[in-house]
């Protein structure tokens, strides 16, 4: 039964007044029954039209259902079926902006001979803190708003969980694995106690480097950094270091960028430019030459700080994305909104 005119066939073939089966079935049963029988085959013949009726009205909403399916599978492209013809398309997604960032920068390090290291985000206070010479009560771990797990009192402080406020425990991980000489970069997500506004997010996302080797330079680190850098915003861009403090590195340094939206003027015609604060360079990552004390942590694989040196930096994956592609707050990256998301599809 394929519409409606096949199913008023039916219908008509069973129901209708003149010639209908439930006609003939009334004709030749009840009134030709003796009438001794009539009120048992009275109560048959009507259990037999409920059915009928019933049969009838299950028909129809079958062929209404038959139809609508076949719209749906004609609409989807599914019909008629003919397998010569294309799949049918879905849509393949896109990657999410902070992810497009991360494996772009990520790929400039790879050229550069750099491996891809990652660990934990649930780590202990010795990654997070102590092996990066964060000594244990030192006002420096105070800069790094720390989320902890709770009810670890019982346990040695060295032991006790938080999440990672930044991935360099991933470093001294990676060290205590492999011998130098290394290079690697370290994508991932850190968390830190800050309450959510346009540039700030208790989730976010970070790019760390490590080279260690004999012999390595501060004059490494600025030539890496300068080199990643025109790689990834452009050749026009210039770099400048200036002094800083992490209690992992020494010296350090906060590397800034010439703004890549204003080309370093400060200004957009007769407006200020806002993402440089119209100082012309825009603040990028923290970098600085491993700290001989981190290398004690891991000297007997291999680091032994007066043999080896090394250089790390770390970035905020967020907020380059936000800085490349003009979004004003970070929030958007962690909604899920597919009409923001769509933009990079
Ligand atoms: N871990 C530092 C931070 O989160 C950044 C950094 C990494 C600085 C490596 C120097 C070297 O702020």
């Amino acid at each position: 039964m394929k519409n409606e005119g096949d199913w008023k066939v039916f219908r008509d073939r069973w129901m209708a007044r003149k010639n209908g089966v439930l006609t003939q079935v009334n004709e030749l049963w009840l009134k030709a029954a003796p009438s001794e029988a009539k009120r048992e085959v009275g109560l048959a013949v009507n259990e037999i039209k409920v059915q009928v009726e019933r049969g009838v009205t299950d028909a129809k909403d079958h062929y209404e259902n038959v139809a609508t399916l076949r719209a749906t599978a004609r609409d989807r492209g599914l019909y008629p079926l003919d397998i010569s013809l294309p799949g049918v398309r879905r849509p393949i997604g896109a990657e999410h902006p902070v992810v497009k960032t991360t494996n772009e920068m990520v790929r400039v390090f790879q050229k550069l001979g750099y491996s891809v290291a990652d660990g934990p985000v649930v780590e202990t206070d010795y990654y997070n803190f102590e092996s990066l010479n964060f000594p244990p009560n030192h006002p420096a771990r105070d800069t790094q708003d720390t989320l902890f797990i709770a009810g670890q009192q019982a346990k040695p402080q060295r032991e006790r969980l938080l999440l990672r406020t930044h991935t360099s425990p991933v470093q001294i991980r990676t060290m205590e694995k492999m011998r130098p000489p290394l290079r690697i970069v370290i994508p991932g997500t850190v968390h830190r106690n800050d309450p959510p506004d346009a540039s700030h997010s208790p989730m976010f996302h970070q790019i760390e480097g490590l080279a260690v080797d004999t012999n390595i330079t501060f004059g490494d680190l600025k030539g890496t950094l300068d080199h990643a850098m025109k790689e990834f915003f452009g050749s026009s861009v210039k770099t400048s270091f200036r002094p800083s403090f992490f209690p992992f590195t020494e010296p350090s340094a906060e590397m800034y960028v010439s703004c890549f939206i204003c080309g370093g003027s400060g200004r957009r015609g007769n407006d200020p430019c806002r993402p440089c604060k119209q100082t012309g360079w825009i603040e990028i990552l923290g970098c600085g030459m491993v700290d001989p004390n981190v290398f004690e942590f891991v000297k007997d694989n291999g680091y032994d700080p007066r043999k080896v040196s090394g250089f790390a930096f770390g970035m905020g994956a967020d907020r380059i994305a936000l800085l490349k592609y003009g979004v004003d707050d970070i929030q958007l990256f962690f909604q899920g909104d597919v009409r923001f998301l769509r933009q990079w599809a």
